[in-house]
């Protein structure tokens, strides 16, 4: 799908003028902004559709838990979740749901086979909803213009199509999707192309801004919900009906409703600025470590400014996950297709920052360990991008153990919710290993920490998983079995340094200095 971005998305709010009343502190906008900002309830408090069938198309991370918390808060509407994916469909029918998140199984089992269902059967869900969720994924395009920045847009296209074709009543078609600024001006076209005579398409931007591993709470208790629409009757009448959905468990303040294209920009804008943070507070990580500071003590300090804050301060061997690198380099593309060479400039920043911490923490590893890493046993613990979750994409540790394999190390992860098929599969992903007879001779895959870390030279902490904490974890076993000395590097700020070294662990951690700068005197 081309895009055709002729308008810069910067919306159309005034600029602030010098001399304007003073914005407090605690929010970006005072009440009467809000009120110009976003529109106001009255302004969608006009008459609409009442939704009675919900379609999401697309299971994964995003349409599972979102449309089975939005079915168990409105037990009167059906909610139908379908995938082409019919192993995917059947995990969610079954007692082993495909992800794992704390708190889903509990709301899925609560509405599944009352209001909710999962199907294959994407054609007649489509068919029959008022509202349709588009859910897909959209990843980084790997080929042709674009690659490596742009996001492939094809299932998003391939969907609107999808509704296109098949629909025969009128039907509210909501992005759900994370798409580049103006998407929603490529869907109106493809579904007015292909429109049924007498069927009438609105489209709404319902960005989502769940987290893995907390989405459930993040549905149930969201920071606010975002609906763009058109600023027509139409538009603003399928908003409300959209935001009555939401209503049924989200305070009505807490529902913004506004232009599509600033709700569009705005996901990969809330992402762009989390993921700087982390950025910023790794690239603080790396002055830690040659000065003696420690990077906790930085991240504590500032984050009690409460124009700061804590939260995305935590030094870490690199952010990963599904979105944050894939969203910002759709912005950098974005900025580029703008003309605007500066921008995309800084924001692709933040994602190299990420990339020299993941490679900056292997290089310490590797002069930790008397400059070579051959034949070493390397044992990983933690697979998934973050605590909590079982995804695994663009996790640190898949470009960790490229580089532990380049230097010919031997490598046992654990991972208490990963899958092992999962952990072969990104491992033997084109670009990175594609043999994977040679990838099971360096590679192993163990059934707990213990014995991950059975007779090996260095521990690697990957993943924040409560259970690699040193009070939960028996570290005397794990140094018992290891080789001598035994290292631990901790990327996530898990453990507990002095513990550690008592039990006779060398103990190297992220934005802490290295043994060689510690000066025993300030210890
Ligand atoms: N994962 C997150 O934490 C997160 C958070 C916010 C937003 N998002 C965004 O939400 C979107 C979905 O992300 P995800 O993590 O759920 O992806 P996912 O890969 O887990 O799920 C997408 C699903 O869509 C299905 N699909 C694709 N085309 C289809 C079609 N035509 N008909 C039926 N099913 C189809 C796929 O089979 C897949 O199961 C992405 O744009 C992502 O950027 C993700």
């Amino acid at each position: 799908m081309s895009l055709n971005i002729k308008v810069p998305c910067a919306g159309n709010f005034a600029r602030p003028t010098l001399g304007a009343p003073q914005v407090p502190r605690d929010g970006a906008v005072t009440p009467a902004e809000k009120r110009r900002l976003s529109r106001p309830f009255e302004a969608i408090n006009i008459p609409h559709k009442k939704i009675k069938k919900i379609c999401c198309i697309g299971a994964g991370y995003v349409g599972g838990p979102t449309c089975s918390v939005i079915a168990m808060k409105n037990p009167n509407v059906q909610v139908t979740i379908v995938d082409l994916n019919a192993q995917r469909i059947e995990s969610w029918n079954s007692d082993e749901l495909p992800i794992y998140e704390p708190g889903l199984d509990e709301v899925v089992k609560e509405s599944r086979g009352r209001n909710l269902f999962f199907s294959t059967g994407v054609d007649q869900a489509i068919i029959e909803a008022d509202l349709i969720f588009v859910s897909v994924n959209t990843p980084t395009k790997y080929t042709g213009i674009g690659a490596g920045y742009a996001a492939d847009l094809g299932y998003v296209e391939a969907a609107t199509r999808q509704i296109a074709w098949l629909a025969t009543s009128d039907k509210i078609v909501v992005e759900k999707s994370t798409v580049p600024c103006r998407t929603a001006q490529s869907m109106r076209v493809i579904l007015e192309a292909n429109a049924k005579p007498g069927v009438r398409f609105d489209i709404l931007s319902n960005p989502e801004f769940l987290a893995e591993g907390t989405a459930i709470s993040d549905l149930i208790k969201p920071d606010r919900v975002l609906i763009g629409s058109l600023d027509t009757e139409e538009g603003r009448a399928a908003a409300a009906s959209l935001a009555d959905i939401y209503a049924s468990w989200v305070p009505r303040g807490q529902i913004i409703t506004m232009n599509v294209w600033s709700s569009e920009l705005s996901k990969l804008a809330a992402n762009a600025f989390l993921a700087q943070r982390i950025s910023s507070i790794n690239a603080l990580s790396a002055i830690c470590e040659a000065t003696g500071a420690d990077i906790d003590e930085v991240s504590y300090a500032c984050g009690l400014d409460s124009r700061i804050g804590p939260k995305f301060l935590k030094a870490s061997v690199g952010f990963g996950g599904s979105c944050f690198q894939k969203d910002i380099l759709n912005l950098v593309y974005l900025s580029e297709s703008l003309h605007l060479p500066e921008v995309a400039q800084y924001w692709r920043q933040v994602v190299d920052m990420n990339e020299y911490q993941k490679r900056r923490f292997t290089n310490r590893i590797i002069s930790s360990l008397f400059n070579t890493l051959t034949g070493k046993k390397i044992a990983i613990f933690g697979f998934a991008f973050k605590k909590d979750t079982g995804d695994t994409r663009e996790s640190p540790a898949i470009t960790l153990v490229k580089y532990f394999r380049a230097e010919k190390a031997l490598v046992s992860i654990y991972d208490p919710k990963v899958e092992e098929s999962q952990i072969w599969m990104d491992l033997c992903e084109p670009g990175i290993v594609d043999d994977l007879p040679a990838l099971q001779k360096q590679v192993s895959i163990a059934a707990s920490a213990y014995q991950a870390a059975e007779k090996a030279d260095a521990v690697v902490i990957c993943t924040e998983w409560e259970e690699f904490k040193d009070t939960r974890l028996d570290y005397e076993q794990i140094y018992d079995g290891m080789k001598k000395p035994a290292f631990i590097f901790d990327g996530r700020l898990v453990l507990n340094e002095k513990r550690l070294k008592k039990i006779g662990f060398k103990v190297e951690t992220i934005g802490r200095p290295g043994e060689s700068l510690r000066n025993p005197e300030f210890e």
